[in-house]
């Protein structure tokens, strides 16, 4: 367990956060090695080793610097991209590019070029327009992309709508009408510069049943099927995506990563089988559930505002600049005061952030010991969506990222300084 309490104050890996706030100064990220390698040992356990021809790419949305590329790739993963900025962290932080693969709904010339010259292991292709513009790259640089396609597999998952990706109505991957998914088949299928590897699904995120993902893989073998009868091709892979649920409060229900893989690993065996197929290589692209709950934030109390018979407030000095999910989705997360993390929870306030918004809310009533000015309050399982969501809106710094392990703790991720948030702008010679 990553978080523990000793002399009233919580220790996150074996470091005193409140050393940490002092040391590093606040807002803080703060991830632990420890529970980032636990989870990526749970994978190869109950995946990776189980199962022959299987893969892990580690959805780097969730949380992306170089320390971590470095960190996923010596644990074993792959790393799954989705921006021309995310390869090139990759690339830079030296992780093989063919452990590399790249999804988006929308990329650009540019990234899928970027794609091709550094020659990753899969490019995740959202449509039939964007198959001809990586054709047309392969050819001009005379080279050959493997690639699945991302279908919409029309399955509606049980979660908050912004991170339900799977449904009919989406932005992202292939609707399944014939006329739309099997002509894109047949141009993979027959290009001379592509190597068709199979089908990509993500039904959505923060998914503790596993009813989805089974719906979805029943579409998806049936496509497989589907793609042998017409076309008498078997596609070598298929990816089910990632939206491995993790605990933020009480009231989350976590489930290992075996309870949702082993039955789409039965269903896959049993199909392949039926069809006399070679079971296809079997990837999955999990984000949150590796650094979720690896990751703490650190915050500095300041305001303490009382609303006679309404609420208390309690502000923090970072708060929707660092962590976007409350008011995005109304995502909810349990905390601390970690210097009174003993004392007796004797008040229930609201923990806000500094931001001119109303919607800047981290916690709305929490139980905690009676907060002051100075105390340090610590919000649990940040490591995934919030460093990557972060903004510099009215002009907050981004906050500096810490990585603890056993008592030690390094920075991976300066704090950003005022200088460098102004540093492309400029003024124009007539506003001189
Ligand atoms: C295509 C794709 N794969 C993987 C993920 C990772 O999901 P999670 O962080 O819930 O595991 C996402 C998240 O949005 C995604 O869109």
């Amino acid at each position: 367990m990553e978080k523990e309490i000793k002399d009233n104050t919580l220790f996150f890996d074996g470091c005193n956060t409140v050393d940490l706030a002092e040391k590093y100064g606040t807002p803080l990220y703060v991830l632990s090695e420890t529970a980032i390698v636990e989870k990526c040992g749970e994978i190869r356990n109950s995946f990776l080793k189980k199962y022959e021809r299987t893969r892990a790419a580690y959805a780097a949305k969730a949380f992306l610097n170089l320390s971590i590329c470095k960190i996923i790739e010596r644990e074993g993963l792959c790393i799954d991209v989705v921006s021309g900025g995310e390869l090139f962290t990759a690339i830079k932080a030296g992780f093989p590019a063919e452990k590399i693969e790249l999804n988006g709904n929308n990329k650009s010339v540019e990234e899928l070029k970027l794609a091709v010259d550094y020659g990753i292991g899969r490019i995740i292709v959202d449509g039939l327009d964007e198959l001809s513009l990586l054709e047309k790259i392969c050819r001009d640089n005379g080279k050959k992309s493997n690639i699945l396609y991302r279908i919409t597999p029309g399955v509606k998952s049980d979660s908050h709508d912004y991170i339900v990706t799977g449904k009919k109505d989406s932005k992202f991957g292939i609707p399944l009408d014939d006329d739309v998914i099997f002509p894109a088949i047949e141009q993979a299928i027959n290009s001379d510069y592509i190597n068709f590897m199979g089908f990509h699904f993500h039904v959505g995120s923060q998914l503790h049943d596993n009813e989805s993902h089974l719906k979805a893989l029943d579409i998806a073998l049936k496509l497989i099927k589907d793609t042998k009868e017409k076309y008498n091709y078997v596609t070598p892979e298929l990816n089910v995506g990632g939206g491995f649920g993790i605990n933020y409060t009480d009231s989350d229900t976590k489930k290992p990563y075996a309870y949702f893989l082993d039955p789409i690993m039965e269903r896959i065996e049993e199909f392949s089988k039926e069809m006399g197929i070679m079971r296809p290589e079997i990837v999955i692209e999990p984000g949150r559930s590796i650094v979720g709950e690896a990751g703490i934030t650190l915050y500095t109390l300041g305001t303490v505002k009382d609303i006679k018979g309404i609420r208390k407030y309690a502000s923090v000095d970072g708060g929707m600049t660092d962590n976007i999910r409350p008011a995005l989705y109304q995502a909810k997360y349990d905390g601390v005061i970690a210097n009174k993390a003993e004392m007796l929870k004797t008040e229930v306030v609201t923990i806000c952030g500094k931001c001119c918004e109303s919607g800047d809310v981290l916690i709305k009533d929490i139980k905690v010991a009676r907060p002051e000015r100075g105390d340090i309050f610590a919000i649990f399982s940040t490591g995934a969506y919030g460093y990557s969501m972060a903004s510099n809106y009215n002009k907050n710094p981004l906050p500096a990222v810490v990585l603890v392990k056993e008592g030690k703790s390094e920075i991976i991720v300066k704090r950003q300084s005022f200088e460098h948030m102004i540093a492309n702008e400029v003024i124009p010679a007539s506003l001189l």
